[in-house]
């Protein structure tokens, strides 16, 4: 079938303007096989996303996607399948009948048995081994083993094949061990792309644009200008829905140990020499490697209530005697030359006032005011918006206009990314348009590495066993606050306190 339409057109259909239709560079075809090609994930994200692509034109003809999964249906019934899912998920685009047609024609459908014999000959002649072959594994961990070793059997593990696998990767530092000797058996690390959706997210690849292609902050990113960092990823969703991965998880192995770890090593690694895989992940996996274990008073749990519109954690997962927290706030201290005396406060919860990501630099005070100590104490705080209303503000201390002498006041230098780039800003690829692409691409520079998977365990293991072993408590918040009363306290008690949680 002819493509519906070109690369700008499909582009401008799509909303984007000339100059960022012609940035996009198409790739060769490829196949995509996604395993749980029918399940939750694949219909709300990772073929929305490749609809998204596809209609920015980056795609050549040629290219398919192919959903396997157990149950019995032909390529019809999964295209009318995959189209309702648009419909729901893919935002506007969806409501071109003829992108969407265009989209489904290229999509294909295997009935397989991860774990049996069903099926597999039958991918292997569907698919080109001279192209890229990817194989996304949106299934339970239990199958990533399975699934590996069969793609291996049946000659699929070879040439240009890649596999991208999503979390949970392990439960903890053995599990995550053991699932990489798995893995590694049957593919090469080069081929294994391990996921963690928040380095696909715009912003927080800006986070080393902004460190390391400015010289303003370079020079002042250190323990000798920073008090402390504050780094928090607040959600208003509960856990309706997922409450049997959840309640095993937690926020410490769902957040923490993934998507928070990701943003501190961001923010605290050293410049990598280049902007290329290997450099960027060895300097991340020193900073993991530096973390002080966790004290236990600096770990606080909680666990949201309900309210007359919501349920509360242990009815949203249905163990009313949970004692899994959906809040986590951790005081951690990096041991290194750059950062040695500089805590970095972690927080994240479900249920919270906003949903807000940002993360915060607060410098310390000047040496000496030359105002007085009537001028009050004044500090620059850089923060990073990371989702929603992306962007930077930089609080500076500045006159407060008007007579009556020297007053000082804090005011932010505020660049909204959508104010000050436009248009452009708002259109940008999501985080899983942008990694789906970088596997084809054969890019892995925002994948993570076996060895850095196992160092995050290794550091929040440890963590994650004094919570269960000394019964550290979960303590109850109320749904729309800020999580427990302690966590204010954590940082109380160093003379700090957080940035409030606000939309
Ligand atoms: C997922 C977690 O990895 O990230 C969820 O499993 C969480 O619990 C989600 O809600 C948050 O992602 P985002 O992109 O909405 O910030």
């Amino acid at each position: 079938m002819p493509r519906w339409c070109g690369k700008l057109g499909a582009a401008k259909a799509k909303g984007c303007d000339e100059q960022m239709a012609s940035r996009i560079i198409p790739v060769d075809p490829f196949d995509l096989v996604v395993f749980g090609g029918t399940g939750d994930l694949a219909r709300r994200k990772i073929i929305p996303a490749l609809f998204r692509r596809w209609c920015a034109g980056q795609m050549r003809d040629g290219t398919r996607i192919i959903g396997a999964a157990r149950s019995e249906r032909d390529s019809e019934e999964y295209r009318a399948l995959i189209g309702d899912a648009l419909a729901e998920f893919a935002g506007p685009a969806a409501r071109d009948a003829d992108a969407v047609t265009g989209f489904l024609a290229i999509l294909d459908y295997v009935t397989i048995d991860a774990t049996g014999t069903l099926g597999w000959s039958e991918l292997r002649d569907l698919l080109n081994p001279q192209r890229v072959r990817a194989f996304y594994f949106s299934v339970g961990p239990e199958l990533f083993g399975p699934l590996a070793e069969r793609l291996h059997k049946h000659g699929m593990a070879d040439g240009e094949s890649r596999i991208v696998v999503e979390k949970p990767f392990g439960n903890d530092q053995s599990s995550a061990e053991a699932l990489n000797r798995t893995l590694t058996t049957h593919f090469q690390e080069h081929q294994i792309y391990r996921i963690d959706h928040y380095l696909g997210k715009e912003t927080v690849q800006n986070l080393m644009a902004i460190r390391f292609a400015n010289m303003l902050f370079e020079p002042l990113w250190n323990s000798q200008y920073v008090d402390h960092i504050q780094i928090t990823v607040a959600e208003t969703v509960g856990v309706a829905g997922r409450g049997a991965y959840y309640d095993h998880a937690g926020a410490m192995r769902d957040m923490v140990q993934n998507h928070l770890m990701q943003l501190l090593c961001l923010i605290a690694m050293e410049p990598p020499a280049k902007f290329d895989p290997d450099a960027v992940r060895d300097e991340k996996l020193k900073v993991i490697r530096a973390l002080d274990p966790v004290a236990r008073d600096d770990i606080v749990r909680g666990q949201y209530l309900g309210d007359s519109a919501n349920a509360g954690y242990r009815e949203d997962v249905g163990n009313p005697d949970s004692t899994t927290e959906s809040f986590a706030a951790l005081r951690v201290q990096i041991s290194n030359w750059r950062w040695a005396g500089t805590p970095i406060y972690l927080r994240t919860g479900k249920r919270l006032r906003a949903r807000a990501s940002e993360i915060a630099v607060v410098f310390k005070e000047t040496p000496h005011s030359i105002f007085g100590a009537e001028a009050g104490r004044h500090r620059n705080i850089l923060t990073i918006r990371l989702q929603p209303n992306e962007g930077i503000d930089l609080d500076m201390t500045i006159k407060e206009p008007g007579p009556g002498g020297m007053r000082l006041v804090d005011v932010p230098l505020d660049m909204t990314f959508a104010q000050a780039l436009g248009p452009e800003a708002q259109d940008v690829p999501d985080a899983y348009e942008r990694l789906i692409m970088d596997v084809v691409r054969g890019n892995q520079t925002l994948f993570m590495r076996c060895d850095e998977v196992e160092a995050a365990w290794a550091w929040i293991d440890p963590a994650i066993r004094l919570c269960e072993d000394e019964a550290l408590p979960v303590l109850p918040y109320d749904p729309g606050s800020s999580g427990p009363e302690d966590a204010l306290a954590l940082m109380h008690r160093d003379g700090r306190r957080w940035r409030e949680i606000k939309p």
